[in-house]
């Protein structure tokens, strides 16, 4: 998945689209490029790796003209060389692409075999070849473009612009988001209204299959079959400013720092003050009645959504079916008509979770998402929205959404409690209570950067790191396994405690540490056994617990984290940041890239 971004106006160019690409590099920075129209002729600049290394380019070699389209690529097709930046195109069309061109070998075959010459390994180049050839035969650009896109099977957001038209700029989208933006005496094209946000607020989605047609002055909308589409421009409520560290080193560490406010803001939307219970936006369904709940996400946002499975689960006494997105949308489980889909996802736009979506309504299911960006594909495609209150999320890795996920599930766990009559007035104060002391408990985590340090230490110099947890406390370890791989690169794998002994205990010697979330309560016992089974091999123990846990913990690992006393309902959240915050420790000792680590990126919008 990639960032796309187009302007036609009569400013310059080039520092617009840059702006606007450096919005859009959460969603892959493996290689960047721009290309404009110059006195009518296609320039363009491209880089391998980061956005910084295209700035370099750009210093060095100017890059004029009013209308332009920017890329910033994760890589599909093709090594992510310079080669293969993006834009592409040849002399008569310049191409930005994301997504992937499912039948590109065939076309490519039949664009060479009609003479049209390839310069790089990318499905993208089959989209300009072919509107090249098009073209060439004496088509108009729209009528090129038209004829192209009801060739292409597969997902695309694209923008092009053409030789000899310094006021046309074209967009397509299908299976991948585009937003049109109407400025004055300018238009652009964008992955997202964030990318936009510093240049217009007026934008309109195109929807799924649809294309348009711009210049400065406006876009008319077509659909595959070139019938006039409606579309309707809306105000984007994202702020225009950039968004900056204020002080931290990393993202990452400043999103760990905002833990506590974002819980705070999350749940406040849906805790009444006053009465100290749980107040849900109005549902086009009944809580009382569901049958059954189907959760899915990708990623930690499926994490989050097995401990809110836990939740309701046990609080709510409802059935809950969890798959990953990419297994789900193919696995078509027989679902009774009048169930609930339940989509988590920081972004709103990962394709695996919006396909899933889209298989759950087709199911007859109703669609209730935990969003963070309320702009997303998935927040139009919802029946209902429940909001994370996490802000934008700059850092690849996902710290401040998950637990801002975690707020909102445990909320979405209480009320369905309420309206199933497993939860009664008191039990509902104590949860709350629960959730309403997690702010302050999450600010005191910080406070143990010494003791995780400690820990970060012996983590860092493995190789293999085993991540433990029980009940609501195995999705913890998940996420800390997850964590760890993504920004310090070091192999870790999660497992349910009680699944070590058959067979992971074989990998246990001094070389591979040990981290487990084991808060004291109900399943404390069974943890704390397995654990000891763990060091009785040489294995080195790493435990979170919390002051209850700690006398027995202290007699066996090597390093004993406790966190401030909390309710049990509460405890997975401020586990999570615990585990959080030692992944980021480790990545400080490896050097790593932590807010982009290597291959990764923040917006999965390719399957
Ligand atoms: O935007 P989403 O929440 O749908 O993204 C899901 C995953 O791609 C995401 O959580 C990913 O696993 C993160 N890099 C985790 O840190």
């Amino acid at each position: 998945m990639c960032g796309i971004v187009g302007v036609v106006g009569l400013r310059d160019a080039t520092p617009l689209l840059f702006g606007a690409l450096r919005r859009l590099e959460y969603r892959g920075y493996d290689s960047a490029g721009i290309a404009t129209l110059v006195n009518g002729h296609i320039e363009r600049r491209r880089a391998e790796g980061k956005l910084d290394n295209l700035g370099i380019v750009l210093e060095r070699f100017a890059l004029p003209g009013v209308t332009g389209i920017g890329h910033t690529r994760w890589a599909t097709h093709g090594a992510p060389t310079e080669g293969n930046a993006h834009p592409h195109g040849t002399e008569r069309v310049s191409v930005v692409h994301n997504g992937i061109i499912e039948n590109h070998a065939e076309l490519r075959a039949e664009l060479e075999q009609a003479g049209q010459n390839f310069t790089t390994e990318t499905d993208t180049e089959t989209v300009a070849q072919m509107v090249d050839l098009h073209l060439k035969q004496g088509m108009t650009p729209s009528q090129a473009a038209h004829a192209c896109l009801k060739r292409l099977h597969g997902a695309y957001a694209l923008a092009m612009i053409f030789a000899g038209h310094p006021e046309l700029m074209i967009g397509a989208r299908h299976g991948a988001p585009l937003a049109v933006g109407f400025g004055e005496d300018e238009m652009f094209l964008g992955s997202d209204s964030l990318a936009l946000a510093p240049l217009t607020r007026r934008i309109a989605y195109l929807r799924d299959g649809d294309w348009a047609v711009l210049s400065r002055h406006g876009a008319e909308f077509f659909d595959l079959d070139g019938t006039p589409a409606p579309f309707e421009i809306k105000t984007s409520a994202l702020p225009g400013g950039a968004i900056g560290k204020d002080g931290y080193r990393h993202y990452m560490e400043k999103e760990l720092h905002e833990h506590p406010l974002v819980i705070g803001q999350t749940l406040q939307r849906m805790i009444d003050p006053a009465t100290r219970r749980v107040v849900l936006p109005e549902l086009p369904f009944d809580l009382a009645t569901i049958p059954r709940i189907t959760m899915t996400a990708c990623g930690s946002a499926f994490y989050a959504g097995l401990i809110g499975r836990s939740w309701l689960e046990s609080e709510a006494r409802i059935p809950v079916d969890a798959d990953v997105a990419s297994e789900l949308r193919y696995r078509e489980p027989p679902l009774a008509r009048g169930g609930l889909g339940l989509l988590i996802s920081q972004s709103g736009e990962t394709a695996d979770t919006l396909a899933a979506l889209r298989s759950l309504r087709e199911a007859g299911q109703h669609v209730l998402s935990v969003l963070n960006v309320a702009e997303s594909t998935m927040a139009r495609e919802s029946d209902i929205v429940l909001d994370t209150i996490a802000g934008p999320e700059i850092c690849v890795a996902s710290t401040k959404a998950f637990t801002a996920q975690l707020s909102v599930l445990a909320c979405l766990a209480i009320a369905t409690g309420r309206a199933r009559g497993t939860i009664d007035e008191a039990r509902e104060e104590i949860l709350v209570q629960a959730l309403l002391d997690l702010p302050g408990r999450a600010a005191e985590l910080f406070g143990l950067a010494p003791m995780i340090q400690q820990a970060a230490q012996i983590v860092a110099e493995a190789r293999d790191v085993l991540y433990l947890g029980r009940g609501s406390h195995f999705p913890v370890a998940l996420e800390g396994a997850l964590k760890l791989k993504e920004i310090s690169y070091i192999h870790a794998e999660a497992y349910a405690a009680g699944e070590m002994k058959h067979g992971p205990i074989a990998l246990i010697d001094r070389n591979v540490p040990i981290v487990a979330s084991a808060p004291s309560g109900r399943l404390f016992d069974k943890t704390a056994s397995n654990l000891q089974e763990a060091q009785a091999r040489g294995g080195r123990l790493l435990v979170f617990t919390d002051p209850d846990g700690a006398a027995r913990m202290e007699r066996i690992a090597e390093c004993t984290i406790v966190l401030p006393e909390t309710h049990a309902f509460a405890a997975p959240i401020l586990h999570s940041i615990a585990v959080q915050m030692l992944a980021y420790e480790v990545a400080l000792l490896k050097g790593t890239d932590v807010d982009q680590p290597r291959n990764l990126a923040k917006s999965v919008t390719v399957e």
